[in-house]
């Protein structure tokens, strides 16, 4: 047993249309789930479907934005700043995301520097870290994620708003999911890297929850372990299955 609240998110990625995006909500709004004293459930749609997600959506649930701008807005063309979702009173933002990382060229040092504004504007964030399959095949898995962790950590002063989410790339869209054994060595190693080079209060309370083809079918088995403190879900989050997934914290 531990303090830590189950927390778990849906990232819609670059989906949805107006009519989905209501059949979406509508879905989780009728959805059974344990009370917010249980778990924490917060979603997120694209940019474009924040505002009316947000204004839809059951008030026990939250949103968040799939990124933000590194710095003060300006003259940024295509981007959306921290202080923006703050004004808008979006409360989360996952920052660092393997596909922003891999797609978009977004560096260590980028992402680091993104936390850590997004926190100081208010935000709070969901943080991705996460080993390619070629450096989980090279023995490389800890010093990787040790490694994104460390750039996010140095820029910190306070861990409360930060939910650290271990997410290998080899399991992200795949149906490949972790093995429960698999995801608790890695977020039992990330604890530990946070009690050894935070605080053993911050690695007792930051919550490290799992991405990477959660499912209905797996969630429960992923759910028992640990060190396993939620989840972030990506392609089931679309579905009903959500459900099934939200009600795996108990
Ligand atoms: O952020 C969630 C994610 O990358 C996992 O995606 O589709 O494998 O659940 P998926």
């Amino acid at each position: 047993a531990n303090s830590r609240k189950f927390f778990v998110g849906g990232n819609w990625k670059c989906n949805g249309t107006t009519e989905g995006v209501k059949k979406i909500v509508s879905m989780l709004n009728n959805g059974v789930v344990p009370s917010q004293d249980v778990v924490e459930v917060v979603v997120s749609p694209s940019f474009v479907y924040l505002d009316t997600v947000k204004s839809s959506l059951r008030s026990d649930f939250h949103v968040a934005a799939q990124n933000c701008w590194v710095n003060k807005g300006g003259a940024f063309t295509g981007e959306v700043s921290a202080e923006m979702l703050a004004n808008l009173e979006i409360p989360w933002v996952i920052l660092g995301h393997s596909e922003r990382r891999a797609l978009l060229n977004e560096s260590e040092e980028f992402v680091g520097d993104k936390v850590a504004y997004a926190l100081a504007r208010g935000l709070k964030v969901i943080a991705c870290v996460g080993e390619t399959l070629e450096q989980r095949e090279s023995g490389s898995t800890m010093d990787v994620v040790a490694a994104q962790t460390k750039t996010i950590a140095e820029r910190l002063l306070n861990w409360t708003n930060v939910v650290l989410a271990y997410e290998p790339v080899w399991a992200i869209g795949t149906g490949k999911v972790a093995s429960p054994a698999q995801a608790q060595e890695v977020h039992y190693e990330l604890r530990k890297w946070l009690q050894e080079n935070v605080s053993a209060e911050i690695a007792a309370t930051t919550r490290i929850i799992y991405g990477g083809s959660v499912s209905g079918a797996n969630c429960k088995e992923l759910a028992g372990q640990p060190d396993v403190d939620g989840f972030l879900v990506g392609g089931a989050s679309l579905k009903p299955e959500f459900i099934e997934i939200i009600k795996s914290a108990t």
